[in-house]
């Protein structure tokens, strides 16, 4: 390892500031060089504060607190996340955003938690929902398209966080991948290893006759949880464990909606996933893989090929015969060896 990322290793772990003094110890090498090496980290993007008497310190190095103040600091978005709303516990997020719709909250309205004591997942499955360093949280949309539209934003979602998680700089010298298991999973994996779910989306639509009258997007991000549940401990991970080091929340979290803003412009302008297609099937894990499609009438076995402009997962049966568009609705595809 270089001596620049030997520093920021220091600073990665450390989670404080770290005197120059102890840096040029633990180095060998001179304040000249530890100062050269924290310049040209910075011009790499790393914020990294210096105080006197106090050393460096690298932001976001670390689990800051997840309250309204530092989620409002973070946030830098036009529309998504205005208003805010933080809630310390809730029962689920999905179901206080609809809540707030019956009121009359605008597009926009967040919640935003750290735990949930009835987090739910798709078809009635549970969201394991534990105060261990995540968040959840639903975003109320109000989208003038057909309601046969609205699955297709849970991939807008999707690629959203893909996105953001791209961005996380694990502790140097770990190697960590992201990807998207269709449709609405984020999978980290380590050095290599197998997939791990870090973060679910479930979308949920209220319709007034045929016509949508709302649509609540919830996330549940794995950020920072380190041991889970049995159930699912082999299949579940978090974005501070793949990447070696906690995370900063609030700055995850405002990732995460700085890049949906611009996703769902691109769709609603679109009326569907065309501009978005290319990036997402580069994030889709399932591509080139052979898997199972449980669809309860046919089930069946084939090769994913990527997704069609409405997010349909494309298959080709290993029967033969010509490629079928999956739909997400009432279809789980896994892999033919486990979950991917
Ligand atoms: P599919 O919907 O395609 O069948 P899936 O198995 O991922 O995929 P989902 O409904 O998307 O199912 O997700 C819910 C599942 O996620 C639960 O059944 C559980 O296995 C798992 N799960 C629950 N809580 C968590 C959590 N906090 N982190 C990771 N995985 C979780
Ligand atoms: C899934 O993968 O099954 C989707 C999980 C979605 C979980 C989030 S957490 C915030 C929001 N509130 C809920 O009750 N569920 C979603």
């Amino acid at each position: 390892m270089d001596r620049k990322n030997e520093i920021l290793r220091e600073l990665v772990l450390a989670r404080d500031y770290v005197s120059g003094q102890e840096l040029c110890r633990k180095l060998g090498v001179s304040r000249t060089a530890v100062w050269k090496c924290i310049s040209r980290l910075r011009e790499e993007g790393y914020v990294i504060e210096a105080v006197t008497n106090r050393g460096y310190r690298l932001r976001e190095s670390g689990d800051g607190p997840l309250d309204r103040r530092s989620l409002e600091g973070a946030l830098d978005t036009l529309w998504a996340g205005h208003p805010l709303i933080y809630k310390e516990e809730t029962g689920s997020t999905n179901e206080d955003i609809f809540r707030l719709a019956e009121q009359g909250a605008g597009e926009g309205t967040l919640v935003v938690t750290g735990r949930q004591r009835a987090g739910r997942g798709r078809r009635g499955r549970t969201w394991l929902s534990p105060s261990d360093g995540n968040v959840y949280m639903s975003i109320l949309l109000r989208p003038r398209i057909r309601a046969d539209q609205a699955p297709m934003i849970t991939l807008v979602m999707a690629l959203a966080v893909w996105e953001a998680a791209r961005e996380i700089r694990p502790v140097p010298g770990r190697e960590v991948s992201f990807g998207i298991k269709w449709p609405n999973d984020i999978v980290a994996s380590e050095g290599g290893g197998p997939w791990k779910k870090v973060c679910g989306i479930l979308t949920e639509m209220r319709l007034e006759e045929a016509d949508i009258r709302d649509i609540v997007v919830g996330i549940g991000l794995n950020v920072n949880q380190k041991v889970f549940s049995e159930e699912i401990s082999g299949t579940a991970s978090s974005f501070g464990l793949a990447a070696g080091r906690p995370l900063d929340r609030s700055l995850l979290t405002a990732a995460v909606w700085k890049r949906f803003e611009k996703n769902y412009a691109l769709f609603l302008e679109a009326g569907s996933l065309a501009p978005l297609k290319e990036t997402y099937e580069k994030a889709l894990v399932n591509r080139g893989r052979t898997c199972r499609v449980l669809d309860p009438q046919a089930p069946f076995t084939g090769t994913a090929l990527g997704i069609n402009d409405r997010g349909e997962l494309i298959v080709a049966p290993e029967e033969g015969g010509s490629p079928v568009a999956v739909g997400s609705g009432e279809i789980s595809v896994r892999g033919v060896e486990g979950y991917i």
